[in-house]
């Protein structure tokens, strides 16, 4: 066993469940399964161990995180001022990969929301972690569980090969589900806008809940989001089409670059699911050039073309 293995849980354990809530009542860092991404959790109630998550990540402490809830009926612990279209979206998607921007109330501290008077909110769709949060009665705050401007993991080793012994549990809850962050959106302004897009689209919340929501402007487009993120060590190119991407890939090869091409065809689920993996793959094997072709801007699409993008960014 690597020495980081060791502080992996399997997360099925009622005893294991049991470990980390009690490391998170001293207030100390664990990393949790949810159906996006792994998530690096602190006590939402406890400064001290929401400051570490900062420490840990490297993270800028104005870059503002996402309060984590065990059931809707949580809400209203933390906010003020409820929209009707929060409201709609939360009865239509939670628990699942929506988070949603509102009012914040006083329970919620400075040091989660960056000083902002609003906060990002969502009730994850994993049971290991629902579990987690209903033994703690308290929420979470929890941002992905690598380090600030790296790819998110979507495994437990992931975690541990980012993160190792700076965080004291690790609950294996195996691969997530989705493997893309939730969808966010601002609810403060009219119309609501998308922060960051994910499994849950604006397509989608258009026809099942009639509610429109624009892309993101002015001061939410501000609100701790960056154009070069979730990037890995190997360059991104992105092409719309196979023929173009295997005619680089011969070029790249001629010129002796290790390279290979990212391609799921039609599959937008498995893309996703597998996006964050083959990059942390690619890097490992010192892949230096990734080829990757765009799929299609609908569904999930849109949200995985966000995230080439901006890992294709870097540099
Ligand atoms: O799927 C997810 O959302 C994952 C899992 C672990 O739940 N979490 C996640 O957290 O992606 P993080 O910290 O990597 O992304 C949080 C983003 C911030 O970058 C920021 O853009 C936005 O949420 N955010 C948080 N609070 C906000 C606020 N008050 N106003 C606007 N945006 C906010
Ligand atoms: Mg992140």
């Amino acid at each position: 066993m690597r020495p980081s293995d060791s502080n992996i849980l399997n997360g099925s354990k009622s005893s294991s469940i049991e470990a980390a809530v009690s490391a998170l009542r001293d207030d100390e860092l664990v990393a949790i399964p949810t159906e996006t991404v792994y998530g690096l959790a602190a006590r939402a109630s406890s400064r001290t161990a929401v400051n570490k998550i900062f420490k840990v990540k490297g993270r800028p402490s104005n870059h503002p995180l996402i309060l984590h809830i065990a059931k809707i009926s949580d809400l209203e612990k933390w906010t003020k001022d409820l929209p009707n279209v929060a409201r709609t979206l939360v009865d239509h998607y939670w628990p699942g990969p929506l988070t949603i921007v509102v009012q914040r109330n006083e329970k919620v501290c400075d040091e989660i929301t960056g000083g902002r008077n609003t906060v990002a909110i969502r009730c994850p769709d994993h049971k290991i972690t629902t579990e987690l949060l209903k033994r703690l009665d308290d929420a979470i705050v929890a941002p992905s569980a690598n380090r600030f401007g790296k790819v998110s993991p979507t495994t437990a080793e992931h975690v541990a090969s980012d993160l190792g012994d700076d965080v004291k549990f690790i609950l294996d809850g195996g691969e997530c589900a989705i493997g893309l962050e939730s969808t966010i959106i601002d609810c403060t302004t009219t119309p609501p806008q998308l922060l960051r897009a994910g499994a849950i689209t604006v397509e989608q919340i258009k026809t099942e809940c009639l509610i429109t929501v624009v892309p993101a402007s002015g001061e939410s487009r501000a609100s701790g989001m960056l154009d070069k993120h979730y990037a890995p060590e190997c360059k991104i190119e992105l092409f719309d089409d196979r023929m173009r991407a295997e005619t680089r890939l011969l070029e790249l090869r001629q010129h002796g670059t290790t390279s290979e091409i990212l391609d799921f065809a039609d599959d937008l689920a498995q893309y996703a699911h597998s996006l964050y993996a083959r990059l942390r793959d690619a890097d490992e094997r010192n892949i230096e050039v990734i080829i990757a072709v765009k799929p299609i801007s609908a569904g999930i699409g849109s949200a995985i073309n966000e995230r080439l993008q901006k890992a294709a960014n870097r540099s």
